[in-house]
């Protein structure tokens, strides 16, 4: 006998009608990610600090076909991640994905680096996404509610760099241990926790890596030095691997870190 999913393998991607929260959905990832999930015929909950940018994709995802809403908070405390779940919920009905894009890198040398500025990095990479995974997490376990999370980790969670990432490397190891963990715990309720480690793609986080600055351009050229497919990354790169995390696709796969990194964390 064959098989429903062997007869029609294309249902495993099917997220139509589907609910996702995204932050960070003024940024490359977050934005495309939600063009993509739009276009495949999602809900979407569109969380940044910035109102205006999020007006902007907004309006980019109802030109695809989408059901839109923003918010204009960063997860910054328990309490935003509530009111992003809050407005999932008053506007769609649930929420069914979870996608943190909202991140953050600044980089400085450990004996010049203020700890202040250490801080402001481990809160937007680990605290924030902390508070929105406690925040729909526990809604998804007391409404018995199965959910899929996708963080964004970076080849950073497992490799040193030379650029002062004191910062950035140790919120994306810590990043993967948090997707483990949850995914370990949350198993039995039928919630997925899953992370893509990029390598370096084109975005506003890693302008300074494409401009004048030395150090900026060092980073770039060793990062491309070691990539096989010998390019850094899109974002049109890593949408089959989120969407492939946030759709059926993949119920049997979760706790990973996913390398969407032309090849760098193999060679
Ligand atoms: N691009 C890369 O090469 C690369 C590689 C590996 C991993 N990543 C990870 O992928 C994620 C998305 O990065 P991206 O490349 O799409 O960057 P991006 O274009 O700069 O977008 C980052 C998003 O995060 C929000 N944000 C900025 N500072 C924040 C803060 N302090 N607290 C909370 N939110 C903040 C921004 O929105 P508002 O300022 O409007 O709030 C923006 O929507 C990040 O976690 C990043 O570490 C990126």
């Amino acid at each position: 006998m064959i098989s429903d999913v062997l007869r029609n393998p294309a249902q495993l991607f099917d997220v139509a009608g589907k609910t996702a929260l995204i932050t960070g959905a003024s940024g490359s990832f977050g934005r495309g990610v939600a063009l993509a999930l739009a276009s495949l015929g999602a809900n979407l909950v569109l969380a940044s600090g910035s109102q205006t940018e999020l007006d902007a994709v907004a309006a980019e995802a109802e030109s695809l076909g989408a059901k839109v809403t923003c918010i204009a908070r960063r997860p910054d405390t328990l309490e935003d991640a509530q009111a992003m779940l809050d407005r999932a919920i008053d506007v769609f009905g649930s929420v069914d994905m979870m996608v943190v894009a909202s991140g953050f890198n600044k980089p400085g040398f450990i004996q010049d680096q203020s700890y202040e500025d250490w801080q402001s990095v481990m809160d937007a990479n680990v605290r924030g996404p902390w508070f929105l995974c406690k925040a729909v997490g526990s809604y998804w376990i007391a409404e018995k509610r199965k959910g899929k999370v996708l963080l964004m980790s970076s080849v950073r969670g497992r490799h040193g760099n030379y650029s002062g990432y004191g910062g950035y490397c140790a919120s994306k190891s810590a990043t993967d241990g948090l997707t483990r963990v949850l995914a370990v715990e949350w198993a039995k309720y039928g919630i997925t926790v899953n992370a893509i480690a990029p390598t370096v793609f084109r975005s506003k986080l890693t302008e300074w890596m494409y401009g004048d600055n030395e150090i900026g351009q060092q980073t770039r050229a060793r990062s491309l030095s070691r990539i096989p497919t010998g390019r850094l990354g899109e974002v049109e790169d890593l949408i089959g691997m989120a969407i492939y995390l946030l759709s059926p696709a993949s119920t049997f796969c979760t706790g990973q870190i996913m390398y969407v990194d032309g090849g760098y964390t193999a060679a």
